[in-house]
């Protein structure tokens, strides 16, 4: 009798090549840590990612790049990436520096990002740059509601970890638009950590063993959201968005290319298949994970993977030795 495939067959673990891709970003950045130059910083991470990226067998498309809410050098949207003649077809998400102000002025908590999905299932949320975002661990996925008040929603998030509301630790960026945000919290009684970059390691840390941090909340990057998304899927935590327009006439051609604002955008239309692969590289010093060390012959990196069809979460501390790496890699270390 003919033998047949059964749908058990596991697939390849994309975010093992992954994590290659934020390591060579870090490495490159990290250098630039200080010098007061964001620019350089992005583009040293744009092109190592991009490089790496492209040695990956892969079908890729960038559906998420950045680069226009800073003018910065991007991995743009609909660039296709990979070898492109094997391999799965997929839609890629990019933050090659999440938090390029504090790598720029040497400060904590900037980070390299990439996260895969099939192709089709991320959000794309065109030209719409920013979201109002809440996101949660495991223990509170399912009992959010960010069309409710902040008040509801920490008490819903307080309760269903068998916590006391002034025991909650929740993370916002520290912006003038969310004083209203912060005032509100602020009578709730909860603990806040107002964060002055980086709300993706805000967002993977409500999921992320003990940090500590109980929710996100605030308006932030679409694309940090998205990536988020990815993240938190294969995580089991939850994020809800709504894309939030800064003014009348960005809303109008939002309105005019069929964006809602008033929609919710829940876990399943941000990133609609579990089978998602995430990779974070520290480039700082930060909470989540350790900066990139230089040493003589090289460097140390540390990361974070994660595989949403198994949900297993790797922290790997990477050696990289350049006497090694001079004649294989087309990065110049
Ligand atoms: P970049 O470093 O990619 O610019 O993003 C840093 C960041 O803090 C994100 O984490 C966050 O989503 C976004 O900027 C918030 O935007 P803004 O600084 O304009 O408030």
């Amino acid at each position: 009798m003919e033998k047949t495939m059964t749908s058990r067959v596991p697939t390849r673990n994309l975010a093992l090549e992954l994590v290659r891709v934020t390591e060579a970003a870090a490495l490159a950045a990290g250098r630039l840590m200080g010098r007061g130059d964001k620019n350089a910083a992005d583009k040293a991470a744009v092109d190592a990612m991009r490089l790496v990226l492209n040695s990956i067998v892969m079908k890729g498309v960038i559906v998420i790049g950045e680069g226009e809410k800073d003018e910065a050098p991007m991995l743009y949207n609909g660039e296709q990436v990979g070898t492109g003649d094997y391999g799965p077809e997929v839609d890629i998400a990019v933050d090659p520096i999440d938090g390029t102000r504090p790598l720029a002025n040497g400060n904590l908590n900037s980070i390299s990002i990439v996260a895969i999905a099939p192709r089709g299932t991320m959000f794309n949320p065109g030209p719409f740059l920013y979201m109002n975002k809440i996101a949660v661990g495991p223990e509170a996925k399912g009992v959010i509601d960010i069309e409710r008040p902040i008040t509801d929603n920490l008490k819903a998030i307080a309760k269903a970890k068998g916590k006391r509301l002034e025991d909650l630790t929740c993370v916002i960026l520290d912006r003038p638009r969310h004083e209203q945000m912060v005032a509100e919290m602020r009578r709730a009684g909860v603990r806040i950590r107002l964060i002055p970059d980086g709300d993706v390691a805000g967002a993977l840390m409500t999921s992320w063993g003990d940090s500590g941090i109980d929710a996100l909340f605030g308006i932030g990057g679409t694309p940090e959201g998205v990536i988020a998304a990815c993240a938190l899927r294969a995580m089991e935590g939850e994020i809800q968005g709504k894309l939030y327009a800064r003014n009348e006439d960005e809303k109008r051609r939002g309105l005019e290319q069929g964006y809602d604002f008033n929609k919710v955008l829940t876990m399943d239309d941000l990133v609609s298949s579990d089978d998602v692969f995430f990779a974070a590289t520290g480039i700082t010093n930060g909470e989540l994970l350790k900066g990139v060390k230089y040493l003589a012959d090289g460097a140390l990196t540390d990361s974070l993977v994660v595989r949403g069809l198994t949900g297993t979460i790797r922290e790997i501390t990477a050696h990289h030795r350049w006497h090694k790496l001079k004649n294989l890699s087309a990065i110049d270390y």
